[in-house]
C-alpha cells in the first residue's frame, strides 16, 4: 500500500467524511494529509537539530566556565489551525507548499539567557555553523519595538538528514534574557485576551515597565562583569 493509499484508507474509516466526498476529492484530501504530516515531521526534526546544538553549547560552557548561559529552551510547532489562520489572513493559498514558502515561523524556539552578553554569544555561535544559513536577523534589543518588546530574532535554515534525502526547514529562534521574557509573557497575556481593552495609557505604562526592566538587565550585566573582572 502506498503512503497516500494509507491515508485514503484512513478517510474511508471516517464515516462523517467518507460519505460526503467523491473518489477524486478523497485522493486529494489524502495527499494533503500526507504532505502535511511530512512537513510537520521535517519542522519538528529541525527544532530537534537546533535544540541539540544549543544544549551542546550550554554544556560546553558549563565544562569550560562553570556556568550556564542558557536558562531555558522552549519550542513549539505552529498548530494546523494557526497555520490556516495565518495563510487566510495573508490571503495566501491553503496548501502545504504555500505554508512552506510563506510562513517562516512554523517551527519556533525560545531561548532565555541569564545576561544580555549571553544572547549575543549564542547568536555568534549559531552564525558560526556553516551548515546553518541565517535567513533573517532582527535585533529588538538594540532597537526595541514601539511596545517596548526586546528580544533577538533569527530565522535559520536548518538541514535535516532523512532516510534518503537532506531537506531544509526554517526555524524561528527568539533569544532573550529571563527579565525580557518575564515582560514579554505578561504583556502577551494582557494584550491578547479577547476582552482586553488596551488604552494608550496602558500601552505607555507597559512600555515604561519594559524600559525599567531593560535598565535592570544592564545593571545585572555590569555586576556580573565586575565580579568576573571582565570590565
Ligand atoms: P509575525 O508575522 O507576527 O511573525 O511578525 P514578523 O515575522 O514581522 O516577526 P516579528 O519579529 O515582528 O515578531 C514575531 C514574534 O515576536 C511574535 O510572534 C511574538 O512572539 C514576538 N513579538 C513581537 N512583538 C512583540 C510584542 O510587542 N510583545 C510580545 N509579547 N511579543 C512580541
Ligand atoms: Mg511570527
Amino acid at each position: 500500500m502506498s503512503e497516500k493509499d494509507f491515508y485514503v484508507d484512513v478517510i474511508d474509516n471516517l464515516p462523517a467524511i467518507a460519505g460526503n466526498v467523491n473518489e477524486s476529492m478523497k485522493e486529494q484530501f489524502a495527499q494533503t494529509i500526507y504532505e502535511f504530516l511530512q512537513l510537520q515531521h521535517l519542522y519538528d526534526s529541525a527544532i530537534e537539530v537546533v535544540k541539540t546544538y544549543l544544549n551542546i553549547l550550554d554544556s560546553e560552557f558549563s565544562v569550560k566556565f562553570q556556568r550556564n548561559p542558557i536558562h531555558n529552551i522552549e519550542s513549539r510547532l505552529k498548530s494546523p489551525q494557526s497555520i490556516i489562520g495565518k495563510l487566510q489572513k495573508k490571503g495566501l493559498p491553503l496548501t502545504t507548499e504555500s505554508a512552506r514558502k510563506n510562513l517562516l515561523d512554523m517551527a519556533g524556539i525560545r531561548v532565555t539567557c541569564c545576561y544580555i552578553s549571553d544572547i549575543y554569544a549564542i547568536v555568534e555561535m549559531l552564525g558560526r555553523r556553516d551548515d546553518f544559513t541565517i535567513i533573517k536577523k532582527k535585533d529588538y534589543i538594540k532597537k526595541p519595538k514601539a511596545s517596548g518588546y526586546r528580544s533577538y530574532h533569527l530565522i535559520v535554515n536548518v538541514p535535516v538528514y532523512l532516510s534518503t534525502t537532506k531537506q531544509f526547514a526554517p526555524v524561528e529562534i527568539q533569544i532573550r534574557t529571563i527579565a525580557m521574557d518575564f515582560w514579554a509573557s505578561l504583556e502577551h497575556q494582557l494584550k491578547y485576551k479577547p476582552s482586553a481593552a488596551i488604552t494608550p495609557e496602558i500601552s505607555a505604562e507597559l512600555k515604561e515597565c519594559a524600559d525599567r526592566i531593560a535598565e535592570t538587565d544592564m545593571q545585572m550585566q555590569r555586576i556580573y562583569m565586575e565580579i568576573q573582572g571582565l570590565e
